[in-house]
Order: C-alpha cells, then structure tokens, then sequence
C-alpha cells in the first residue's frame, strides 16, 4: 500500500467509526419513535418536508463552492441532487393521505436549525461538509428505513409511506458512493465532515425528542380508549 493509499484508508476508517457511533445513537431514538402513532408520524413527515425542500438547494450550493480540482465531488453533486428532486412531494402527499394539511405544522425551530447550519458550514467551512449531513440522513434511512416503512404501511396503509418506500430502497447504494469519495477527503476536510455529522446527528435527534414529547404531551391530556369505548355504552341507543 503506498502513502495516499494508506492515507486514504486512514480518513476512510476515521469517518465510518464516527458513521457508525452516531447511527446507535440514531437508532436508538427510532426504536422509540412511535411510528404507528398517527400524529407523531404525522409531525415527523410535516418536518421532514420542512428540511427535504432545501436538500437540493444545499447540494447545488455545495457544488457550486467545489475548485476544479475538486470536481469529482463537484459532479456527484449534481447528480445526487437530480436524484433528490421533488422528494419533499413524497412526505408532503403521504402527510395528505394520513389526512393532515402542511399548514398545521409550522417548521420547528429544531428543523430550521437542522438544516440553516448546513448553509454556514458550506459557505463558511467546506462544501464537503454537507457530506456529514448526508451520512447522517442516509445512513439512518439504509439502516432503519425498511423497518419503518413495515411499520407504517401496516398502521396507515401504503399511499401514506412513499417517502419511506424510495429511501429506504436508494439510500443503501447512496452511502455506498458517499464513502468510496468520502476517502479522497484530506485529513482537514475530514474534520469537517465528522462536525458536520456529529452536529447533523444531535440535531435531528433533537426534533425527534421534540415529535415525541409533543405526542406525550398531547396523549397525556386525552382520553384512553378504554374511556372512550366506555362512554360510547352509556350511551342512549
Ligand atoms: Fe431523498
């Protein structure tokens, strides 16, 4: 193996041990994720279509930012950013046939500062640095997302999970490409990216917290169904 080789190895086992420290953390806040809860999931595609609309603005920005020494990343930009086309149509339609209007969720403040710190980090850090958001998107939609769609084609029925049948099907092959370029970053470029993934990573959790806390919030002042089924009897005929 000779010095770049090895060199690339180096950053390309630095940033998957970092990958795979943040997608336990991930994974651990989506196994407690109700999913099959109706409004909870209904929260988490209003806010995913809140960060979604901006992943090809970011992806074109990046790609703008790139030197021409750079261009092999500056070209898979462009091309990730044709696959990433109108996917904010795919969680807004699924929210409409759970039977929810975009309108009665506004986008978090947790949300607005998922995605605003990618345009600092690009603009004032590296371009590569969307690389950590990506990671931490993809890599937990390859890992949980066939789960989940499974989970929620049961509880709401297909029409409502076409966001999870797409990436939990594309972003396997996604990461794939991510990593075998990811090995070409230098050591400081590198660095970059794992803030970016830690950040990324933390804050995504955060509006995860958020989706079930306001869930808890809300089932913690309705009523059971056991006391709704026993109203309905006393009911007159
Ligand atoms: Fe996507």
């Amino acid at each position: 193996m000779n010095t770049t080789e090895n060199k690339n190895e180096m950053t390309s086992q630095k940033i998957k041990e970092a990958f795979n420290r943040e997608m336990v953390l991930l994974q651990k806040i989506y196994n407690k994720f109700p999913w099959q809860n109706r409004e909870a999931y209904a929260r988490w595609l209003a806010q995913t279509y809140h960060f979604v609309c901006h992943s090809t603005r970011l992806l074109s920005l990046s790609a703008a930012r790139f030197s021409l020494s750079q261009n092999k990343f500056h070209l898979r930009c462009l091309d990730h950013m044709k696959e990433e086309r109108s996917h904010e149509i795919l969680a807004l339609n699924d929210l409409k046939h759970l039977g929810y209007p975009i309108s009665q969720f506004p986008e978090s403040s947790m949300t607005s500062a998922f995605y605003q710190s990618q345009y600092y980090l690009i603009d004032y850090a590296h371009p590569l640095a969307l690389y950590g958001y990506i990671l931490c998107l993809e890599g937990i939609s390859s890992t949980a997302g066939k789960d989940v769609y499974g989970q929620v084609c049961k509880a709401f029925g297909e029409k409502t999970a076409t966001f999870w049948k797409v990436h939990s099907q594309e972003d396997d092959g996604h990461l794939a490409e991510a990593f075998e370029k990811l090995s070409m970053a230098a050591p400081t470029e590198a660095d970059i990216i794992l803030q970016s993934l830690k950040q990324s990573s933390d804050l995504y959790r955060m509006i995860l917290a958020e989706i079930i806390s306001q869930v808890s919030d809300i089932n913690a002042f309705s009523r059971s169904e056991e006391d709704l089924q026993s109203y309905g009897r006393s009911l007159p005929a």
